[in-house]
């Protein structure tokens, strides 16, 4: 039974003692990051307690177990997102999955006058790596157009993509407005003009269903600690031959398979040749357990206490006219706003005072702020921990709370 009480239980960072500016806090910043819950911590805390020791470098009963365990960390992400166990390729986050792609992938098979496409919605991870493959082989980034409410769609895809277009690559919601895309009518259109179609899952793997392959998409990346997993630690999954004709973007221990004096070289299959130096360890397996862990919660029920809270946030707060709402019906959980002739970033200074903590400015997307006509927003994201009650607290801040000079002189 999904107990939203119970659970936070078994989040240290949601006990009663932990206050910001002396007040209890109250956490909606959850798309930057989410908290741990024990069992993640405690995974995390025995690998260097009891089971320290390097992965596939060691003939003793140590690191056979932590072969297994990192194997077992693989295999629960890849049925998690529908992928095979050889289709996940760990990386230290989102950001590094995507420059992976664009180094190991974009590299190799751009050329000039070639073109990628992304939306005005992404956020820097989802647009720098694909400027600097721009760079470096002389393609061309274009921009899909946003419909009305800030949303990518197939048919606006269809009218700027061409047999030019190599790879499109989008988020599944964006991390501001938070509407999900058509993953795969996306990845339909992409195909038909043999593109490859890159899904950025940073805010929606943690959020809802994921079905690699059902959804027909050649890349999936995201972090674990956007889902209750340690920092420092995500995926990269590919399709098996374009991670098979990829080239590695580190080289070093651990993904080759010989090299001599003479420079001859051979590497290991994938997932293994793109996994150099020692890896993240502790941080895999906690990310393994941070799976099972939002398993057992149900991730349709995540989504759903979800928009539950984005729904009473937005009823309660669409009554006053001074609230601007950037995303009312987008199907995400964040709620996006602006109080009017405030400075997003006074905002969030005033509700830390009354121990919120929540995001403003721009969120890592930068071009969307042309696009929303405004400088910068507040953003409040909840997630399967986030009571009613706190939402009630941040939305008494929110209309009751004075001005920014409060936050300073109180
Ligand atoms: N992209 C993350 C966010 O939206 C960091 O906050």
């Amino acid at each position: 039974m999904f107990d939203v009480k119970e659970i936070r239980k078994q989040f240290p960072m949601l006990n009663d003692d932990k206050m910001m500016q002396n007040k209890k806090l109250i956490f909606l910043d959850n798309c930057s990051t989410t908290f741990k819950p024990q069992c993640v911590i405690d995974e995390v805390m025995n690998y260097y307690v009891n089971e320290t020791s390097n992965s596939h470098r060691g003939d003793y009963d140590l690191c056979f177990n932590i072969d297994q365990k990192v194997l077992k960390a693989r295999e629960n992400v890849a049925r998690f997102v529908n992928a095979d166990v050889d289709e996940v390729v760990f990386t230290s986050g989102t950001t590094m999955s995507i420059n992976l792609i664009a180094y190991g992938y974009g590299l190799k098979t751009l050329k000039k006058g070639d073109e990628i496409i992304i939306s005005e919605a992404e956020h820097a991870s989802n647009v720098l790596p694909w400027y600097r493959l721009a760079e470096l082989t002389g393609a061309i980034v274009k921009f899909v157009n946003l419909d009305e409410k800030g949303r990518v769609t197939a048919n606006n895809l269809k009218k700027v993509i061409t047999n030019k277009t190599k790879i499109v690559s989008f988020a599944h919601i964006t991390n501001v407005l938070g509407y999900i895309i058509d993953v795969e009518g996306i990845a339909k259109v992409a195909h038909e003009h043999g593109a490859i179609c890159v899904i950025d899952g940073a805010q929606s793997v943690p959020h809802i269903k994921t079905d690699f392959k059902k959804w027909d998409i050649d890349f999936l990346a995201f972090s674990a600690h956007k889902m209750c997993g340690p920092t420092g630690v995500g995926a990269l999954i590919g399709k098996h031959h374009l991670l098979k004709m990829m080239d590695p973007f580190l080289m070093g221990g651990g993904m080759n398979v010989k090299f001599d004096k003479c420079g001859d070289t051979s590497y290991l299959e994938s997932p293994a040749k793109f996994e150099a130096g020692t890896q993240n360890l502790a941080g895999i397996l906690g990310f393994g357990k941070a799976v099972e862990f939002i398993k057992s919660i149900g991730i349709e029920n995540i989504h759903q206490h979800e928009v539950e809270l984005k729904k009473y946030m937005v009823e309660k707060l669409s009554k006053y006219d001074h609230v601007i709402i950037y995303n009312a019906d987008s199907e995400g959980g964040m709620l996006t706003f602006n109080i009017k002739g405030v400075f997003a970033q006074d905002e969030a200074t005033l509700l830390n005072s009354k121990g919120i903590a929540l995001r403003s400015g721009q969120h890592c997307a930068k071009i969307l702020n042309d696009f929303l006509k405004t400088p910068a927003t507040v953003r409040a994201s909840t997630y399967f921990y986030t009571t009613k009650e706190e939402v009630d607290i941040f939305i008494d801040a929110l209309i009751n709370g004075g001005d920014i000079l409060d936050a300073y002189f109180n």
